[in-house]
């Protein structure tokens, strides 16, 4: 191939892998922002087939209780469960939930959460979508995250429990 074609080669495909390996690299390194993972084995199975099993630390007590009451609706999805399974998990989500014990990590994802409000989600919470306002458009469009709820994709250590930032 002649010089031009293989200049336009190489940055096309500079321009297909840079953001990716950017967003990717960004959220690596450093920090000791630690949510506890799960730890329990029906909790890690039931919950972490179809996405990262959530630290419990990330919600509220109150989230919990209402997302376990109406898994037959789920985001869209069936993910019911028999009662005892149900109830399992519910109290292994609600004794380590974000306002359980007061804990130091709990205060900083919940902070602009008011009692009155009860969050489904932990990437609608005002600090989550503070922490990633730099994630670019053509970032969280990048098919190898697909979803914000696709922690891994960017935070190669969630499943241990870390979400560093630099
Ligand atoms: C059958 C598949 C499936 C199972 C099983 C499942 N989920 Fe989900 N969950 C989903 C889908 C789909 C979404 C929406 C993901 C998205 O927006 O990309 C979701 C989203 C979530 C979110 C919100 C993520 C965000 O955007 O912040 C939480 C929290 C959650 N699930 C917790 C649980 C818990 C707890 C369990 C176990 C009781 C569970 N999930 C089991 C499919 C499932
Ligand atoms: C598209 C990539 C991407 C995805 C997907 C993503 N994050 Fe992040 N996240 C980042 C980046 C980049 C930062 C660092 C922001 C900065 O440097 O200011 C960050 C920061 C954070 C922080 C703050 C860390 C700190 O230092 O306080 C937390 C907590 C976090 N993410 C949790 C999550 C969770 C939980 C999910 C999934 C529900 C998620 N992230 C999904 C890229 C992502």
């Amino acid at each position: 191939m002649d010089r031009r074609t293989a200049v336009r080669l190489v940055t096309t495909l500079l321009a297909l892998l840079v953001p990716s390996l950017f967003v990717l690299d960004r959220a690596r390194a450093g920090g000791d922002h630690f949510y506890p993972p799960v730890n329990d084995p029906v909790v890690a199975e039931e919950c972490g087939g179809c996405h990262l099993a959530f630290s419990p630390a990330m919600l509220p007590a109150r989230s919990w209780q209402a997302m376990m009451a109406n898994l037959e609706d789920h985001f869209g999805d069936d993910a019911s469960l028999s009662p005892p399974t149900v109830a399992h998990i519910e109290r292994y989500l609600v004794e380590r939930a974000a306002d359980a014990g007061g804990a130091r990590y709990a205060s900083r994802l919940l902070r602009g959460v008011t009692e009155a409000q009860t969050p489904l989600r932990i990437t609608t919470l005002p600090r989550w979508e503070r922490e990633h306002r730099e994630v670019t458009r053509a970032e969280w469009a990048d098919p190898k995250v697909g979803s914000k709820a696709n922690c891994a994709a960017c935070h190669r250590d969630a499943e241990r429990g870390y979400f560093d930032d630099d």
